[in-house]
């Protein structure tokens, strides 16, 4: 399986025109990410290789142990949680190893706080999977008194930490293969709300192998073939893949002029998903540039170019979070909207100064040609607008380094004048722990004003800037700019992330979509 893998991306790397059907061996459905499994069945265990007990935390600090237990096992880890202070905070975690007359190998007493929210359940069972050894073979959670949900978010959360990305290595280590036994109150019902996680991470699995892809098999025709195959096993997902010519001819010559300069041209990538009426879609439209040098303002710091294949994260958001509303039958109508672009210097590369022309008819003035995610959404927006009717818009992008500057990357920046796309994307942030914060649009009158053409793609302040040229392209639709500059990966693993590509705004625009539609009706 892994071999196959392996072949259909050496063989992306030497010729530029791998076919679909190739692609279709990628990791097309979930159990191809994660090779874990989750058993909500009751049956007893013998030999059990990790028993993890959950613990909730007590106001008087005291721990209740499950009576089937022996008195001589529940004194020993009394004693045991006595000595480590133990009082059920989350975070707390106290190991018992080869307890005698027990029935598994090791106990994990972990606490769980006072209450567990969906994030903290995520995060704590991804901490589980961190620490489980790949000699794992079985694991029970001993999880009486938690709800469904929060048992199926620390399934999820487990699930999330253990995608790896692994194709470039010539050895990839063993992935997990254990079995995770979920002893709750109501193993059907755990069951299926764990069903309902699963296709929210393989959109988050299939935006991190986007993501991940280095920038030279990575690039615009190749994401779109693989956007392609990843929602080719949903039914319910009409996709649409304009080329080079087709973006020209649609007069998107802001989008075209990012990849001017490269051998590999402009593409834009359209996933619809209808599961409303005959109401017009949400759109979310994500900035997909496969690799930023800067162009002719070359990014000229080894810090600042390295890792620019990451600048596509905001389009795999976009992606992933259409295939998970489609995988949860979400009663509603979203298309995304991802422009695709490879940002390079050539003889035929767009100059600083030049003029380019959108799709909405705007000449812009490109001041910077690094200011180029914002090229590629405007035509993007436009799109959304003019093409698909769109009721309200979200835009994501890793647009700017100002924004890095503000808030940090723990935080994303939003920005919009209308509230009720405010309220329903800080609330998505709250609940899925993909935090933002939102900062203003105006007064800043002029900010992108050119004395050459219409508009100028740069001004200051930086992230302000280039949410008020996005907002240009929204004209009156109602709209919401995420800048999650920053946000996309880690070179380490953190929380529900492993390192590389995090899948960063999957969950949080699934969570906002849902949201706004239920808000809007
Ligand atoms: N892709 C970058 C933004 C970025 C910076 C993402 C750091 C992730 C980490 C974007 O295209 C860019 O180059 N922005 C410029 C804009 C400037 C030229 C107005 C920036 O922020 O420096
Ligand atoms: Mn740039
Ligand atoms: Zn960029």
């Amino acid at each position: 399986m892994k071999k196959n893998v392996l072949a259909v991306v050496l063989a992306t790397a030497l010729s530029a025109s791998f076919t679909m059907n190739s692609a279709a061996h990628a990791q097309a459905s979930f159990s191809d990410y994660v090779q874990t499994q989750h058993s909500f069945a009751h049956e007893h265990m013998d030999n059990v290789d990790v028993l993890v007990l959950l613990a909730a935390e007590s106001d008087d600090g005291s721990i209740a142990l499950p009576q089937m237990w022996s008195e001589d096992t529940r004194n020993m880890i009394q004693s045991a949680l006595a000595i480590e202070e133990f009082t059920g905070k989350n975070g707390q975690q106290v190991e018992l190893l080869a307890l005698p007359d027990f029935y598994a190998k090791r106990l994990w007493v972990v606490g769980t706080g006072k209450t567990l929210q969906r994030k903290d359940a995520e995060k704590l069972g991804a901490t589980l999977a961190a620490q489980l050894s790949d000699k794992t073979d079985n694991v029970v959670v001993h999880a009486k008194g938690y709800s469904d949900a929060q048992i199926a978010a620390m399934a999820h959360g487990m699930d999330l930490r253990n995608y790896r990305f692994d194709k470039y290595k010539s050895e990839p280590a063993a992935r997990p293969d254990y079995t995770v036994h979920w002893h709750g109150d109501n193993g059907s019902a755990a069951a299926a709300a764990y069903a309902t996680t699963q296709p929210l991470a393989h959109g988050v699995f299939v935006a991190r192998d986007i993501i991940n892809l280095p920038g030279s098999d990575g690039y615009p025709q190749a994401i779109a073939e693989l956007a392609q195959e990843a929602v080719s096993g949903y039914d319910d997902i009409k996709a649409t893949v304009y080329t080079p010519e087709q973006v020209k001819e649609m007069g998107m010559g802001s989008l075209y002029g990012v990849s001017q300069g490269s051998q590999h041209k402009a593409h834009l990538l359209v996933v619809e998903y209808q599961g409303g009426n005959d109401e017009a879609p949400i759109a979310l439209v994500g900035k997909g540039n496969t690799f930023d040098t800067g162009g002719y303002n070359l990014k000229t710091s080894g810090s600042s170019i390295v890792r620019m294949q990451t600048d596509k994260a905001g389009g795999a958001a976009v992606l992933g979070a259409v295939m998970a509303l489609a995988g949860k039958d979400a009663e509603v109508n979203v298309a995304g909207v991802v422009p695709l672009s490879h940002n390079l210097i050539s003889g035929s590369a767009t100059l600083p100064g030049d003029v380019l022309v959108a799709g909405d008819g705007t000449r812009i003035e490109v001041v910077n040609t690094d200011a180029e995610g914002r090229l590629i959404l405007a035509d993007g927006i436009w799109y959304a607008r003019d093409h698909l009717k769109a009721r309200a818009i979200a835009d994501i992008a890793t647009l700017t380094g100002s924004k890095v500057g503000a808030v940090g990357t723990d935080y994303s920046a939003v920005f919009s004048d209308h509230s009720a796309l405010l309220e329903a994307m800080k609330t998505a942030g709250e609940t899925t722990g993909e935090l933002v914060w939102q900062l203003p649009l105006g007064p800043y009158d002029g900010i992108i004003d050119s004395w050459l053409a219409d508009v100028q793609n740069v001004g200051s302040p930086g992230a302000q800037a280039g949410a008020r040229f996005l907002q240009h392209f929204a004209k009156d639709t109602p709209w919401i700019h995420i800048d999650m500059a920053g946000n996309a990966y880690a070179t380490g693993a953190n929380g529900i992330h492993p390192a590389g590509g995090n899948g960063y705004g999957v969950r949080l625009l699934t969570e906002w979509v849902e949201n706004y539609n239920a808000a809007s009706k």
